[in-house]
């Protein structure tokens, strides 16, 4: 049930249950890190692996101290300067986190969201909120309530609205290891603007099974026709001429009889628009009848990295 009552949300999360939840950057799943019943309903309902730690979203800043433990100076900056908002810090665990919430690491990852109804939601409870993105494992992920529903549908009793999320890609996570400041996962905060804080930071290498990289499977995101991202749209039209095909593009659009539909997800060549569009352009594709997703490669810079992070991800072929 998609419903605006924040004190029902409050009554069942109390009651060991789950809900859908909004954040600024997409929904979770969300549930009280210290209820052993509410975490093992999240890891069931998104069949999640067990190796996969979950985000622990907290209402303040003082509260930081009463999950993680010495907290570098970086991670303080980066806090003070973006929470509420989509960062993730990982930082050394407080003993009182549960394994299960961390996947037996002895890092926490944890962000204050920036969303009115997630914050009125945490300030009501006396416990934080673990909070995967509120997709079945490796799909994309849901940016309204009713993508919620149509995952979940009654496996959830209820989906807390929160409207249309405003980032629409998931925070950037970042880790500490001595002097190193390393971005573990790309997200709605540019590397650009982290180093504008901190000074220069890592990229997590790539390697596509390092089993280590937070939520970084090298498929994920996916949708259901296969998506291939290139920098040339119109060879790869020619090249797949007889099929349907499904466009999706930063700023222009392509006149071509063989396209069935077409996304741009800027037109006005914002990157940040394009970030906030590009989940629901996806989940929109999916539910046309095309055989295959021409998906246009985005300038590697500013939130156009994170774009095509997820874009390199959704391709990764079915297997
Ligand atoms: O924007 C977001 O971060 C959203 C909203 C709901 O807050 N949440 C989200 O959660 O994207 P999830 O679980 O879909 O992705 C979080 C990633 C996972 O890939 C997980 O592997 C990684 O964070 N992670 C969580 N705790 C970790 C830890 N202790 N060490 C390493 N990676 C961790
Ligand atoms: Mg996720």
């Amino acid at each position: 049930m998609i419903s605006n009552d924040i004190e029902l949300a409050v009554d069942l999360l109390k009651m060991e249950d789950i809900i859908g939840f909004p954040t600024e950057t997409v929904y979770g799943l969300a549930g009280n890190i210290y209820s052993e019943k509410a975490i093992d309903t999240i890891y069931r309902t998104k069949q999640r692996p067990s190796f996969n730690p979950l985000i622990v979203h907290i209402k303040k800043i003082e509260d930081l101290n009463k999950v993680a433990i010495e907290i570098p100076e970086s991670a303080k900056i980066l806090a003070k300067k973006f929470w509420p908002g989509p960062l993730t810090l990982l930082l050394k665990k407080h003993a009182s986190v549960p394994d299960r919430i961390t996947a037996g690491k002895p890092t926490v990852a944890v962000r204050i969201p920036n969303h009115p109804v997630a914050l009125s939601l945490l300030h009501q409870l006396d416990f934080p909120l673990a909070a995967p993105s509120a997709n079945p494992f490796s799909s994309i992920s849901p940016t309204s309530a009713e993508h919620v529903q149509n995952y979940f549908g009654d496996k959830l009793k209820m989906v807390l609205d929160g409207g249309v999320c405003k980032a629409g890609i998931e925070s950037t996570i970042v880790g500490f290891d001595d002097d190193e400041i390393i971005i573990y996962r790309l997200g709605a905060i540019s590397k650009e603007e982290i180093e504008n804080s901190v000074g220069p930071v890592s990229l997590l290498n790539k390697n596509e099974n390092a089993p280590e990289a937070p939520g970084m499977l090298s498929r994920h995101y996916a949708p259901k026709s296969t998506l291939f991202l290139t920098t040339n749209v119109l060879e790869k039209i020619k090249l797949f001429s007889g099929k349907k095909i499904g466009l999706l593009l930063f700023k222009k659009t392509e006149k071509n009889p063989a396209v069935v539909c077409q996304i741009s997800l800027s037109p006005s060549g914002n990157l940040q628009e394009a970030a906030s569009n590009l989940y629901a352009a996806l989940h929109e594709l999916d539910t046309m009848q095309i055989d295959v997703i021409i998906a246009e490669r985005f300038p590697d810079n500013d939130l156009g990295r994170t774009i095509n992070d997820r874009l390199e991800r959704a391709s990764k072929t079915h297997n």
